[in-house]
């Protein structure tokens, strides 16, 4: 009954041609296809662009971050409504590398969570385990420490958080290593995510909302991930980047429900 997601998570790839020729080849090849929702995250310079593109189609544009202040003295930074006015419907937050390269704390996180969604935009959240805490047990630790910053004030948002809200789950060692965590690992966090958000949020939210894995999200590893039960799509770094790859991918997650 959750329609799964699939983003295209393009990081800092592709210029405006680039990204226009991939989204081009998508919304021909994907225009067929339902029961499955799509979204691309371009880089900031090329949203308007892609997301102009893309009007009129199933394809969701999402910006891949998002300042928390709405405007102000804070040079570099763009805020969720300068991404809905751009044309995306989406922004993505905390995804590791934020926190990794650029000092994004689960704090800053919920504070970023809860602007995208006061601009009208879905969020998707980003957490997961680095490879130490895995070898050390606390991979549960860790998710519940970063999920319940991260998601710590939506609810007072008041938007319809079972269709505007998405997790992720990425465990850091899988993600662009080639290295994947097995579709029976990656079930086991996305159901206790879904315990804890039932917790949280309430069970009927807990139940529509749709939790990604992301991590070497391939073309042969897509159907046995999303195959799982509480695995509700993928959010796809490098493989998103071949338009063939990105629609295989797309195609198992309709293939698996
Ligand atoms: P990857 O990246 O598919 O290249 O591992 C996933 C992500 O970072 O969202």
């Amino acid at each position: 009954m959750r329609t799964p997601f699939v983003v295209g998570n393009w990081k800092l790839h592709k210029n405006i041609a680039e990204s226009l020729a991939l989204v081009t080849d998508l919304k021909n090849q994907l225009a067929a296809v339902k029961g499955v929702q799509v979204g691309v995250a371009p880089v900031f310079t090329a949203l308007h662009s892609v997301a102009k593109r893309l009007e009129g189609t199933h394809i969701a544009t999402c910006a891949q971050d998002a300042y928390w202040e709405a405007t102000g003295a804070y040079t570099g930074e763009v805020s969720a409504p300068l991404i809905a006015d751009a044309g995306a419907a989406w922004a993505i937050v905390g995804h590791s590398e934020r926190r990794q390269f650029f000092g994004d704390t689960s704090d800053h996180v919920g504070k970023k969570a809860c602007s995208v969604l006061r601009a009208g935009l879905g969020a998707i959240v980003c957490i997961g385990e680095h490879l130490a805490e895995r070898d050390a047990g606390r991979t549960l630790a860790v998710i519940d420490e970063q999920l319940a910053e991260a998601i710590a004030d939506v609810a007072a948002t008041k938007v319809d958080l079972a269709s505007k809200l998405v997790i992720a789950y990425e465990p850091v060692w899988a993600i662009g290593t080639g290295r994947t965590a097995t579709p029976a690992q990656a079930q086991e966090v996305h159901a206790h995510i879904r315990r804890r958000l039932a917790e949280k949020l309430g069970p009927p939210i807990a139940e529509a909302v749709r939790i990604q894995y992301g991590g070497s999200v391939k073309p042969s590893n897509a159907e046995a991930l999303i195959a799982e039960p509480d695995i509700d799509g993928a959010l796809v770094g490098g493989a998103s980047l071949d338009a063939a790859d990105f629609i295989a991918i797309v195609k198992a997650a309709r293939t698996s429900t």
